[in-house]
């Protein structure tokens, strides 16, 4: 929905800085190996997240919540929920790049079991390094356990486009 997409542009933009812009997300909506996906709460989209995927693996390019709903625990079913999806969909590794500072984005992460396997110093344009994490074996008697109830109700999530 273009609406969604609208929104999911201001909330990159408040968290990065920056964006693609609406032509490039509509191209992005018709990628076969990706999904945009957002948040939903009464107020309307509440967060975003990109996902694109090829030969069984899963990047997370991005997450993000609506600041005024941070620091409420949120990102856990949210992402949770999506790495429920990914399971499902057989997927069984995981991977993405976070400023080495992020401590909520980081702690989040390792919740989920990612795990830091690499560092690219001075990546982003403020001078920190990218801490490369990885999850894997998705499809895990573990994880499915560290999965459970993690789902965010259905209506609430779902794939623009
Ligand atoms: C990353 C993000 C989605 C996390 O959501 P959030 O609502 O801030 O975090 P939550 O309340 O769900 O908490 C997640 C963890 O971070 C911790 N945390 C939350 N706010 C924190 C803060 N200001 N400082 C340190 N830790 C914090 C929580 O205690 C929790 O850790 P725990 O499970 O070990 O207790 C959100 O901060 C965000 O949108 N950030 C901007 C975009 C971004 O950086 N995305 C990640 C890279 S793509």
């Amino acid at each position: 929905m273009a609406a969604d997409i609208e929104r999911v542009r201001e909330l990159e933009t408040e968290a990065f800085g920056f964006t693609w812009d609406q032509e490039t997300f509509l191209k992005e909506l018709t990628r076969p190996n990706g999904a945009t996906v957002v948040a939903r709460s009464a107020e309307g989209v509440v967060g975003s997240a990109l996902l694109v995927w090829a030969a069984g693996e899963v990047q997370l390019n991005s997450i993000v919540l609506d600041p005024a709903v941070r620091g409420r625990g949120l990102s856990r079913p949210f992402l949770g929920t999506m790495m429920r999806w990914l399971q499902e969909e057989q997927f069984d590794w995981f991977t993405l790049e976070v400023k080495w500072r992020n401590e909520p984005a980081h702690r989040l992460y390792r919740h989920f079991g990612f795990v830091t396997t690499a560092c690219r110093p001075r990546y982003y344009s403020d001078g920190q390094d990218a801490r490369i994490m990885w999850a894997g074996h998705l499809q895990s008697p573990h994880f499915r356990r560290l999965l459970g109830g993690e789902d965010l109700p259905e209506e609430t999530l779902r794939r623009v486009g």
